[in-house]
């Protein structure tokens, strides 16, 4: 079976971007794929959470994997820093990383602008951590959201290198995998611009309440509406129609297609309707969740289950590697 692997930064609770971005793959690919999905902690580490937000951060993503459906006895499911390997094979992938290539990632570019007072070296190299994590398993497919296309390029790109440099076929290539076989997915904010994300406070997550979510929707950014017929959707306008192609009954979508293409839509009543929707779907998801946390024993037994699937896995690389690049015992 072709191998999976993809995580999820333990920095809050996992909202709708996650879901349609990463998780509603993971579930479709969990049947037939042999699957590692996994709460990147180690990651998390580059905005200095304290001991009890890391610990309370990563429960959670493991109860909101689960409630989603995704399933210990089909998928790998397991915490970074319980594979130590990752880390090892990282820190031979970063001989072979180099600066320039570093510094004008994307991501990284614009997590220094943002916070200039904490540039470090592991967001520097965030890159080869997540190359590490992709290729210990070698994966075959990588499924995430548009905003990871270039990290999952970079790490494609290490994979390469490393097979070149020993002459090896160690490595797969891996590749990004989209839940329709189409694009990859950016799910946008309600806030009119960009992507949902946990810290762009844009975000509807799965735990939230109905309450919050309605409130949050009927806030969403909007303008004064259409004044001639046909004419094209701003950006805020195609986002909240995004998001309706997402969680609402395409019959319905078509009506208020429809009402904007004669301007005789009325923004409170797709609001309305998406927010119905959205409740809908979270519902179950949020009461899950909170089943689950309260299940430490579960908790433990799932992380336990895969920490020891995983290191197997990133064991038997791991030696082929160390092979490759010479080390050899004398003892
Ligand atoms: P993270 O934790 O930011 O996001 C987890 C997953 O959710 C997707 N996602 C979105 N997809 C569509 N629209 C959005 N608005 C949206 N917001 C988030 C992300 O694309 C991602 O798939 N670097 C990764 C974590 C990581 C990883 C890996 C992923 C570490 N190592 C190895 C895959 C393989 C990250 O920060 O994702």
């Amino acid at each position: 079976k072709p191998i999976v692997v993809s995580g999820i930064r333990p920095t809050g609770n996992l909202h709708l971007g996650n879901y349609f971005g990463a998780v509603r793959s993971f579930l479709k690919m969990q049947e037939e794929y042999n699957c590692y999905f996994f709460i990147a902690d180690i990651h998390s580490l580059t905005t200095h959470p304290t001991p009890e937000n890391l610990q309370a951060g990563v429960k959670q993503v493991l109860a909101e994997y689960l409630a989603c459906g995704i399933d210990p006895e089909k998928a790998t499911i397991f915490i970074q820093s319980d594979v130590p390997e990752i880390t090892e094979l990282y820190t031979f992938l970063n001989m072979n990383a180099y600066l320039g290539e570093l510094e004008r990632t994307t991501s990284f570019k614009e997590k220094a602008r943002k916070n200039p007072e904490n540039v470090n070296a592991g967001l520097l190299t965030y890159p080869v951590l997540m190359a590490s994590d992709i290729i210990i398993h070698k994966a075959e497919f990588v499924p995430v959201g548009k905003d990871q296309e270039q990290n999952l390029e970079m790490a494609r790109k290490f994979a390469g290198r490393f097979n070149r440099m020993y002459n090896s076929e160690v490595f797969p290539i891996p590749r990004p995998f989209t839940f329709d076989g189409g694009d990859m997915v950016k799910i946008p904010g309600l806030d009119g611009s960009g992507k949902m994300g946990k810290s762009e406070g844009n975000a509807i997550a799965l735990v939230e309440d109905p309450k919050s979510i309605r409130k949050k929707v009927m806030r969403a950014v909007t303008d004064a509406g259409p004044t001639e017929p046909n004419s094209p959707k701003p950006e805020p306008i195609q986002n909240l129609f995004t998001l309706m192609n997402i969680m609402t009954d395409p019959a319905i979508v078509k009506q208020f297609d429809e009402a904007y293409k004669d301007c005789s839509i009325r923004y409170g009543d797709l609001k309305k309707q998406l927010a119905e929707d959205i409740v809908t779907f979270t519902t179950p998801i949020r009461e899950r969740i909170n089943e689950i946390l309260a299940d430490e024993a579960y908790l433990a037994k799932v992380a336990k289950m895969g920490a020891e699937k995983a290191r197997e896995s990133a064991q038997a690389t791991l030696k082929e590697v160390k092979a490759l690049i010479g080390f050899k015992k004398l003892f």
